[in-house]
């Protein structure tokens, strides 16, 4: 997740791009750049904040240009890997958002052709293939250049000596900005806000041509299309949320393509690189704090079912302490930042002691991922809010593709098992697409129960970490005392407190689990506590031991907590918002802990 603005009319385009560039910062902030054309074509990148390079770079001079701030998914957040790109030639420059599946083989071929690569990263290839491409018009050179690319972007490219702006997208937000006699391109009206309120959107597989005084789309057979603008009602506060009260919310439904940006390229084919190649484990240990560990926790089941591997899990501040030495041949550490203090000092202590070490992390070129072995970076893009949302759900997402290739690797996986789990990977945006459209129902629920005092999560297998995640929301945004336990071990001892006052959501899917839940949820109903079940689509049964239920599609279990978690982010959410707690930034919490 990146941002992107273009602008040409009459103005100096610099000082415009970079304002509105400061507006899309939430989209990435990890490197950031900006091409003018002028007399010649300025280009000027930085690594950190759009404030570091507005420092650095050098005065501009044109009234057409594209800037660009990054969120880094393939390669690292340095000046080189920053955008824009341009081409061998210095005569054209682009702008990037989002994932070019294909890049190493477009590389490949144009480097045989003799073009010059300058960074690590999927975008420059599209410099390139436009270069390869431009014979006459800008436009045509983009829309054969697009056709070779798979994966999903938007882009926006300048040529020195044109006056225009051509861009394009694939499942990344494009959209164009109506001004009298200028115009802009961004990759969302948040940063066009204070210039004009009326836009065009422009659909996928669509090319557009923007001048200072027209705007000319065409469709992916390169027929032209007629759209009307349409005049945006937000302010400018709302728009940086993208329309959202708040960025928790916001962030829970971008889940979706969250977890289809981080499959992209790695489930394609059953023959894409192993993570480990070289080895073959005995055993693993998953390490992490906080959600991070649930996520460990549930990985733990997944690793077990798919590898056939034993998986133990632990919090980072214990395992740094704890005096065994070489437990585990590989050792996953599990952190969004990348920067969690006790999950650094793990990581160190693992390589002391001799281990394998693999990250699994959202930030890219963080602290923990220069102290490990291997890398695999979830691609959830920035989370704002504190509660951590879209990247517990792709750093699932990241455990099932690592457990897949050590199923691979130890042959516990056959090559048929191993599609069939890709299929489900693949299913999972829309059956969490199914929990947002029932946003209002959990909605209802929240203000039936938001005045509890406390309430406990239960569950059983995969789903009894989901249980410990539900708790930890709710007890972060809505203060309400939540207590995650496994099913089972109700009756040595929580059952004392359960009362008609501690709603119990219960987590019963349909699973070798099943028949025991409900016996777990009759004896808290027989104690007075009303309880919220989530089971799938389709089970009456449920219905009539539970107060409530919250139904999702039927998928396999093993699957299943990647839509009942987000049941549950939203029922934490409105939770809080039904008791006026400030969301994104509950008290005493940061998002990144630095310290121990
Ligand atoms: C809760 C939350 C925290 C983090 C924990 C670890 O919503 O976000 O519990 O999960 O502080 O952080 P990372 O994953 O950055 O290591």
């Amino acid at each position: 997740m990146c941002g992107i603005v273009g602008y040409v009319g009459p103005r100096r385009a610099q000082p415009i791009l970079i304002d509105c560039l400061k507006r899309l910062e939430y989209r990435g902030y990890d490197s950031a750049g900006i091409a003018v054309v002028g007399k010649s074509l300025q280009l000027f990148k930085s690594e950190g904040e759009i404030s570091v390079l507005e420092g650095k770079m050098p005065e501009m001079e044109g009234s057409l240009g594209i800037a660009h701030t990054r969120w880094a998914t393939q390669g690292k957040p340095t000046t080189e890997n920053a955008h824009p790109f341009a081409d061998c030639s210095n005569m054209l420059a682009i702008v990037h958002n989002g994932i070019i599946s294909n890049f190493m083989d477009l590389r490949d071929a144009l480097k045989a052709d003799g073009h010059v690569f300058s960074s690590e990263t999927d975008t420059e290839v599209f410099a390139h293939l436009v270069e390869s491409e431009l014979e006459g018009d800008l436009l045509g050179a983009v829309q054969r250049a697009v056709a070779k690319v798979e994966g999903t972007y938007a882009f926006a490219v300048v040529a020195q000596g044109g006056d225009e702006i051509v861009a394009t997208r694939r499942e990344s937000p494009l959209v164009i900005g109506l001004g009298n006699g200028e115009n802009f391109v961004a990759s969302d009206v948040t940063a066009l806000l204070k210039h004009t309120n009326r836009m065009l959107y422009i659909e996928d597989g669509e090319v557009v041509r923007v001048t200072k005084d027209s705007v000319r789309i065409l469709d992916s057979s390169g027929k032209d299309v007629r759209r009307e603008p349409q005049k945006v009602a937000w302010n400018i506060e709302d728009a940086e949320k993208g329309g959202y009260p708040h960025f928790m919310l916001k962030e829970i439904y971008e889940q979706p393509s969250a977890i289809h940006d981080s499959l992209l390229g790695r489930v394609e084919s059953l023959d894409t690189e192993p993570f480990f190649s070289d080895s073959t484990f005995s055993n693993v240990k998953i390490v992490a704090c906080g959600t991070s560990y649930h996520a460990g926790l549930v990985g733990k089941y997944i690793i077990e079912e798919l590898a056939k591997i034993p998986t133990t899990v632990q919090i980072s501040s214990e395992y740094r302490y704890s005096s065994v030495s070489r437990e585990s041949p590989l050792m996953v550490l599990v952190t969004q930042s990348g920067e969690t203090l006790d999950t650094m000092a793990a990581a160190r202590e693992a390589r002391k002691r001799g281990n394998k070490t693999v990250a699994i992390a959202n930030v890219m070129g963080s602290a923990i991922t220069r102290e490990v072995d291997h890398v695999i970076y979830t691609r959830a893009g920035p989370e704002i809010g504190v509660a951590a949302t879209k990247t517990f759900v792709t750093q699932l997402v990241a455990l099932y593709l690592l457990a897949m290739d050590l199923g691979a690797q130890n042959r516990t996986l056959s090559a048929l098992a191993r599609r069939a789990i890709i299929g489900q990977l693949r299913s999972l945006p829309r059956a969490v697409q199914d929990v947002l459209n029932k946003a209002q129902e959990i909605e209802a629920l929240a203000k039936k129960y938001h005045g509890a005092r406390d309430m406990f999560f239960i569950g059983r297998n995969v789903n009894y970490p989901v249980a410990l995640e539900g708790a930890l929301k709710t007890k972060e945004i809505s203060y309400i005392h939540g207590e995650g336990y496994p099913a089972g071990e109700l009756k040595h001892g929580p059952l004392a407190l359960i009362s008609k006052d501690s709603p119990v959501v219960a987590i019963a899917i349909k699973d070798h689990t099943y028949d025991k839940m409900l016996g777990n949820i009759s004896e808290v109903s027989a104690r007075g506590s009303p309880v919220i079940a989530i089971g799938f689509e389709g089970d009456t049964e449920l219905a009539k031991f539970a107060d409530d239920v919250i139904y999702i599609r039927e998928i396999p279990p093993l699957f299943s907590p990647v839509p009942v978690i987000v049941a549950l982010q939203l029922f934490s959410y409105y939770l809080a918002r039904e008791r006026g707690c400030p969301i994104d930034k509950p008290r005493n919490i940061a998002k990144t802990v630095t310290v121990d």
